[in-house]
């Protein structure tokens, strides 16, 4: 599994979302690296994956098992796991398959329930999409609805950069897990059982899942911590790195 790594300490598994790569967390590989080994891997079929998914559909169960064995590779026994939306549905499932691997949870911009029915039918005419025309209409899309409306005014090279982010990943993989997001589990019954530190993280500009699933995951999550970060959006690490990584660095502190 390609991924980035920096600094020594506490592990810290950085996840990225829907349809990113380990890109996403450039601004956390130098802004933390004196306060944890900061790992940033590509989910399987993105960003340096050279071959196509083996499989028309990547759970989040599938991407968990990789991150299972990457921390294998590295001789890694627990990690702190943090995700950002798709990236904490697989959070969800590390934790929900290899409790004894979490040393902690930051669930970042993401929800924990499941697709509606309507929701799934857009997963498959992304998914359709994609594979039909390609990824640069999505990036198009997407890229904006990403970042708040504060962060498109002040930082307009940011659209670019996500867009382009977008842009590059392979239809196969952005197809396969787009299905495998509507194939997600409702883990919110799980939420109350956690017993892992928890920091959930998320801008009050949020476009694509508004704060308040972060607010209701932090209301079920015993003794967990809620940080809103203002004006910022889906991609809250990239458009607020000083505030994501010091909402983090204290978190992992007492970790
Ligand atoms: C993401 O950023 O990973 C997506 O917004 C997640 C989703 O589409 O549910």
């Amino acid at each position: 599994m390609h991924h980035d790594e920096a600094g020594t300490g506490t592990p810290l598994l950085l996840i990225h979302g829907f349809p990113h790569d380990r890109t996403l967390w450039a601004p956390q590989l130098t802004g933390m690296a004196d306060a944890a080994r900061v790992i940033a891997p590509d989910l399987r079929g993105f960003g340096a994956w050279a071959d196509l998914p083996d499989r028309p559909v990547l759970t989040m169960e599938d991407h968990a098992r990789d991150l299972r064995d990457l921390l294998d590779a590295l001789r890694i026994e627990r990690a702190v796991i943090a995700g950002l939306s798709m990236g904490g549905y697989v959070a969800l499932a590390f934790l929900d398959a290899f409790p004894e691997r979490t040393r902690g949870l930051v669930l970042c911009s993401t929800r924990a329930g499941a697709d509606t029915e309507e929701g799934r039918k857009g997963r498959q005419a992304t998914a359709d999409r994609v594979l039909r025309e390609g990824t640069a209409g999505l990036a198009e899309e997407l890229a904006p609805q990403m970042l708040s409306a504060a962060t498109r005014t002040a930082r307009p090279e940011l659209i670019a950069d996500v867009r382009t982010m977008i842009a590059r990943q392979r239809p196969a993989a952005v197809a396969a897990a787009a299905l495998g997001m509507a194939r997600r589990m409702d883990r919110r019954p799980m939420l109350p059982g956690i017993r892992v530190p928890t920091l959930v993280l998320t801008g009050d500009a949020d476009e694509m899942i508004p704060d308040t699933e972060s607010r209701a995951m932090a209301a079920a999550i015993p003794g967990s911590r809620l940080v809103v970060v203002p004006d910022a959006g889906h991609l809250v690490g990239l458009e607020a790195p000083q505030a994501f990584d010091r909402a983090v660095r204290s978190f992992l502190e007492p970790v």
